[in-house]
């Protein structure tokens, strides 16, 4: 893996997990998911998504951006919960709090092809990731689209740290493995990704 890159096996425990859920089913009733479609193409994502924080990040025919309000209800995020803010001061090594908590919501074949996060301003920040319910087949690039890359299993509780080198490499997720965790009634993956969007 890239410098810079952190995996965290296991850093949120089963409790810390459960808390986290019921806190995102309370944010996702204010802010609901919605499907992005990729810019020009309209074509929809397989993942479905929401926000937390002072920006979220979107994707329609228009592009990708950070914007403050939800696309459909056209109210502000939720704020980030102190739990995650508590996760990213703790291993970001990053001196101030992210702006942006990216809920992407993995049911059924959905995946997310190779991409770069590039739409932050702050690339000195890292994006942390986590992963809660079914496990994922995460795969990690470098720099170049079409570069050697390698695959992760992220399991629920599983913590990434994307920082220094690794902070624009491609990554992805292959697939979701279903029936590998019992945290969500429904299975499928949640996954968490804190970014710092503006420069302090
Ligand atoms: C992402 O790159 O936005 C999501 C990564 C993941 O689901 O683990
Ligand atoms: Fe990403």
């Amino acid at each position: 893996m890239q410098p810079g890159f952190r995996y965290l096996p296991g850093h949120l425990g089963a409790d810390q997990q459960r808390q986290l859920v019921e806190t995102l089913r309370l944010a996702v009733a204010e802010a609901p998911l919605f499907t992005p479609v990729m810019p020009r193409t309209g074509r929809p994502f397989t993942v479905r998504m929401t926000n937390l924080g002072t920006l979220g990040w979107v994707s329609d025919r228009d592009g990708y951006r950070y914007q403050s309000t939800h696309p459909e209800t056209g109210k502000a995020w939720s704020p980030i919960p102190d739990t995650l803010l508590g996760l990213w001061r703790a291993v970001s090594g990053y001196p101030h709090d992210p702006e942006a908590c990216l809920v992407n919501v993995y049911k059924g074949g959905a995946k997310m092809g190779l991409h770069r996060d590039e739409d932050e301003e702050e690339f000195t920040a890292p994006v942390l990731s986590v992963s809660l319910g079914d496990m994922a087949v995460f795969r990690m690039g470098g720099p170049e689209r079409g570069g050697k890359t390698e695959t992760l299993k992220l399991s629920s509780g599983d913590v990434v740290v994307m920082g220094g080198a690794s902070r624009l490499c491609y990554h992805g997720i292959d697939r979701v493995l279903p029936g590998t965790s019992t945290l969500l009634k429904d299975g499928g993956r949640i996954n968490l990704t804190l970014r710092r969007v503006t420069k302090p």
